[in-house]
């Protein structure tokens, strides 16, 4: 089968898929020949995204934090649309603070999406993929989880938990034929993104620069390949981790961040 449609015949779940890299992950699968249940908790931007792709993309509200909707949605993706072969989690807030200003609130919600809402989506198909021995889980997390960032505690432990979570998952879940792993991006061109350079002193430029460039004062190595990643670099490679061509990887956590962390 031609790797452009791989994917023909399998359904797949996503989070997060209003925008950003969700909308992208929902894009590769599609293009590759998956039927997707795009959810998000932003119903009219996810009905967008879907009208865009015709039948092949259905929309869903779903807020991952509230567990009780999590497994409602996955049961009735399941009864409406079959068996789910590929869940990808990538809802995920970001709350920038210092630790001594951070509240209790900013804590608790940047958690309660990304760790508590990998946990909920993850639990709910696992159980699932584990009956049928077939599935991939691929949970987005970020290259903070693997590096200390000013400013990003609360965010880069929340990615930290949800990338351990994943791997434990994939090893319970391995002897059933269930691969569960994570893609890591660096900065990305998306609203998130851009809502950081806005805070930034400089504005938009100068934030995108000092991106690239590494910023010694706050002890950040640049890009080495000299870029801002697109959506579709961080979709791409999850299209892969789904795919049968990555059938013998599993609690893998792969960095697409061009080099920025320097990972030996
Ligand atoms: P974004 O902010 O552009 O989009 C995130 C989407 O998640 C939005 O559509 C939002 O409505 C949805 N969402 C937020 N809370 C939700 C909830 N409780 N339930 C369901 N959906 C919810 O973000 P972006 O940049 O596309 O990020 C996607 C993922 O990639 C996130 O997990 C983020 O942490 C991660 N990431 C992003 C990086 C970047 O530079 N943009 C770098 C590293 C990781």
């Amino acid at each position: 089968m031609s790797p452009e449609r791989d994917l023909a015949g399998r359904l797949a779940l996503v989070t997060g898929a209003a925008r950003g890299i969700g909308a992208a992950v929902v894009e590769v699968l599609a293009e590759r020949g998956a039927r997707v249940i795009a959810t998000d908790a932003d119903a009219t931007a996810v009905k967008a995204l879907a009208a865009r792709h015709g039948d092949q993309v259905v929309p869903r509200t779903l807020d991952v934090t509230d567990a009780t909707a999590v497994e409602q949605a996955v049961a009735e993706a399941e009864r409406t649309g079959g068996p789910l072969d590929i869940v990808v989690n990538v809802a995920g807030i970001l709350r920038g603070a210092a630790v001594v200003d951070l509240d209790d609130a900013d804590w608790a919600a940047v958690f309660a999406v990304n760790t508590n809402g990998v946990f909920h989506v993850s639990r709910a198909a696992a159980r699932r993929m584990k009956e049928r021995g077939r599935g991939s889980i691929v949970t987005v997390a970020s290259n903070a989880a693997g590096v200390p960032r000013s400013g990003m505690a609360a965010y880069a432990a929340s990615k930290a938990a949800a990338v351990m979570f994943t791997k434990c998952l994939g090893l319970e879940v391995a002897p059933y034929g269930v691969r569960c792993n994570t893609v890591s991006p660096g900065s990305t061109l998306t609203d998130m993104q851009r809502a950081m350079w806005e805070r930034s002193p400089g504005g938009e430029h100068a934030g995108r620069r000092a991106v690239i460039d590494g910023d010694l004062a706050s002890y950040r190595t640049g890009i080495p390949l000299g870029r801002i990643a697109e959506p579709t670099d961080v979709a791409h490679a999850v299209a892969f981790l789904v795919s049968d061509r990555a059938r013998h990887i599993t609690l893998h956590d792969l960095y697409v961040d061009g080099g920025a962390t320097l990972r030996a």
